[in-house]
């Protein structure tokens, strides 16, 4: 396999980047779009936004974008903070039974007062593209990912890491990996997904002791906890695959900030054996696969 998306970086590690990474996906997409509109199926998106948080703004923005680019039915719907449950409840209600719309995404966090976890179970899992509902959870914890959506962001950090140690020609298999963080759209997914490619897997958090020794002990390695640089480079075992899910802004000084994730990266390129940056790295798979996820919804719908 062309190992097209390892670079070096001058140091040590490869950079694994994401971009080229996902610009595979992006085609698969075009291509399994084309071929479903032919059919007479058109992928329908909806994405839901409550409230104004800015962050949560543009990352509506972009999958929004990205699904109109593809040429789904691509819908925003913006509700204000203050919406009540039982409206919010009402439209998931509505998309639920809307026959073109075939994914729906409630953008998190919910503002506050607003239960998210009744609002993600009353997705009907079928079009549940964040693969956060019960049952797809449930899916991807009794081994059969193959029926469930599964969440996006694990999704492409475990395409990285299988594509890097296929081209480093090493196995996920037997290989020991650490999913530092244990949310449910990224953490628990994603050591359920190593753990179904036969990983043996740690799930570390905020309370495990001596966090920097169960690193060591890691071949691959997945940050996902949201404090910038918190994993030291000289807590990675020599050569080991670090996948960098955080998105962290730093002050910069003169009113600006920059983004780092949860690993020190100068640090670990001397140490690693490849490395996804941050900004560049799995982030660019995320709204990618959100639209595979939707494609396989639709797919699935049509009984095609
Ligand atoms: N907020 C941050 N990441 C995500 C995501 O992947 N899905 C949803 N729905 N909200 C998010």
């Amino acid at each position: 396999m062309p190992a097209d998306f390892l670079r070096p970086s001058g140091r040590k590690a490869l950079i694994i980047d994401g971009k080229i990474a996902a610009a595979a996906v992006i085609a698969e997409n075009e291509r399994a779009t084309a071929a479903l509109i032919a059919r007479g199926v058109k992928p329908g998106l909806a994405v839901v936004l409550v409230g104004d948080d800015p962050a949560s703004g543009v990352y509506v923005r972009s999958k929004s974008k990205m699904a109109a680019a593809l040429g789904f039915t691509s819908q925003q719907h913006n509700l204000p903070a203050t919406v009540a449950q039982a409206d919010l409840n009402a439209l998931i209600d509505k998309l639920n039974a809307d026959p073109a719309i075939h994914g729906i995404l409630v953008q998190l966090p919910l503002p506050r007062g607003l239960d998210s976890a009744a609002a993600l179970e009353r997705i009907d899992p079928r079009k549940d593209v964040d693969g956060i509902h019960p049952v797809n959870a449930g899916l991807l914890a009794t081994g059969a990912a193959a029926r469930a959506l599964v969440p996006c962001t694990p999704f492409g950090s475990m395409k990285l890491i299988e594509r890097t140690m296929t081209a480093l020609g090493r196995k996920v298999d037997g290989a020991e990996a650490v999913v530092i963080g244990r949310s449910n759209l990224m953490g628990k997914p994603m050591a359920q997904l190593l753990l179904a490619q036969n990983a043996t897997v740690t799930v570390a958090h905020s309370r495990t002791r001596d966090l920097p020794g169960v690193v060591r002990r890691a071949d691959i390695v997945v940050a996902a906890v949201g404090q910038p640089e918190m994993v030291r480079g000289d807590w990675l075992k020599d050569g080991a695959v670090v996948i960098d899910v955080g998105i962290n802004r730093i002050d910069a000084g003169e009113g600006k900030y920059r983004l780092v994730g949860d690993v020190a990266y100068d640090e670990a390129l001397d140490r690693a054996g490849a490395i996804t940056p941050v900004p560049g790295g799995v982030g660019q798979m995320t709204v990618p696969l959100l639209m595979a996820n939707t494609i396989e919804a639709a797919r699935r719908a049509a009984g095609a």
